[in-house]
């Protein structure tokens, strides 16, 4: 049995990971390769900031909301594992904050000790005055990827640093199911108009004075337009999301524009250090698609199948591990139902 995964942002690799300690007992033929256009460190995954904490404001779906704690509890339990480190994993906490009062999250009880501002606490922030604290996780794609990317090659996986053009070339190399993690470039294998980039761009600082987290939320400027600090390896000053700029040339205005508002809300900033600057593209989507779909007969009796696990936007690592199992699950039912058809042609 073959399976090919298209794309290795963090999607793509999570998800052939779970396919193999999904199905890889049950079927030990089970042939795993991954396509991608680009390899780490090279995907938007690897320069997200990896702080996992999904939309604060917009309420996604219930689906979305328990893939993101699957993915927070499955995290938890390895914050203590000696992986940690090279996995770029750790706990952060840290500040939300908002001009006026807002309904509190749908991830509340999923992250540790959420709880609303206290005066004292609103006085370290002037122009904000409401708020949230809570101990979350960091998850930093440019550690985490490299560490997947060896699990794989370590269990057999072959890379291949290419485009897939269609499907159908993968079908005729004998692929049995195609997985398409392609984030933000699906639309460039099947039209998706419900898909399009939310341009990101964010400043590295040397800072390691800074320790929590502080995430605005000016819902005057736009969502998602107003400016972050996330504390880990390096600091990292954020951000815009400029819904369908498809460029991932850094700019100088927005630079301007991060710099200076990241410096108003701590002023301590002006002194650091830039270290690297990076844009990058979100798969942004009214939600995230992850099925199966059959895609006609093949040469065989069964039709082929793909599974989609794309559109996760700006929360991708939150959300990763949840998809990469219910994209897994499908894979194997997939599997399971051709076991016998094979058994029985033989
Ligand atoms: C500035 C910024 C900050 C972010 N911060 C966070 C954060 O703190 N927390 C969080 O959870 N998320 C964050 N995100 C979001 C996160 O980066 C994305 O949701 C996530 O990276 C999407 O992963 P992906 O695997 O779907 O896509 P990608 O990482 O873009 O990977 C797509 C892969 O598909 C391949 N591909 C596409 N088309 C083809 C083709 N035709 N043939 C072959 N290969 C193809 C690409 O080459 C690549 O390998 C941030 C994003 C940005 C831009
Ligand atoms: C793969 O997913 C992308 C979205 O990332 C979608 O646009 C594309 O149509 C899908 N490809 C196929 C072959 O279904
Ligand atoms: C996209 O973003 C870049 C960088 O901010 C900017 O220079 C460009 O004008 C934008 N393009 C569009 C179409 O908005």
């Amino acid at each position: 049995m073959r399976v090919a995964v298209v794309g290795a942002g963090v999607a793509g690799l999570s998800t052939a990971l779970c396919v193999l300690e999904q199905c890889g007992p049950r079927a030990p033929a089970l042939q795993l390769a991954v396509h991608a256009e680009r390899l780490s460190p090279r995907t938007a995954s690897d320069g997200a900031v990896g702080l996992w904490q999904p939309y604060a404001l917009h309420g996604r779906g219930p689906q979305e909301t328990l893939w993101n704690k699957e993915t927070f509890e499955y995290l938890l339990g390895h914050v203590g594992s000696p992986e940690a480190e090279e996995m770029g994993l750790f706990l952060v906490s840290g500040y939300n904050l908002f001009k006026e009062p807002v309904p509190d999250p749908v991830w509340k009880d999923i992250v540790l000790g959420f709880r609303h501002l206290t005066p004292r606490e609103l006085e370290l922030f002037p122009g904000y005055s409401y708020g949230w604290f809570n101990t979350a996780l960091m998850l930093e794609g440019r550690r985490y990827l490299p560490w997947l990317t060896k699990r794989l090659m370590q269990r057999g996986v072959k890379f291949f640093h290419q485009k897939v053009e269609s499907f159908q070339e993968l079908f005729d190399q004998g692929a049995d199911v195609v997985i398409n993690c392609t984030g933000v470039r699906a639309g460039d294998l099947q039209p998706d108009p419900a898909l399009q980039p939310g341009r990101g761009q964010v400043i590295k600082v040397r800072a390691p004075w800074v320790k929590h987290f502080i995430i605005t939320h000016d819902l005057e400027s736009g969502i998602y337009n107003s400016p972050y600090i996330i504390p880990g390896e390096v600091t990292v000053l954020g951000g815009v999301n400029q819904l369908g700029n498809w460029s991932e040339e850094n700019s100088a205005q927005d630079h301007r524009a991060i710099w200076e508002s990241c410096c108003r809300l701590l002023p301590a900033l002006q002194d650091a250090p830039i270290v690297e600057e990076w844009s990058g593209l979100r798969p942004v989507r009214p939600s995230v698609r992850l099925e199966r779909e059959a895609v006609g007969p093949g040469r065989s009796e069964v039709p082929r199948q793909v599974i989609h696990n794309y559109g996760h936007g700006g929360f991708g690592i939150t959300i990763h591990w949840g998809c990469a199992m219910a994209a897994a699950r499908l894979c194997s039912n997939i599997l399971q139902e051709r076991l016998p058809l094979r058994a029985a042609r033989l």
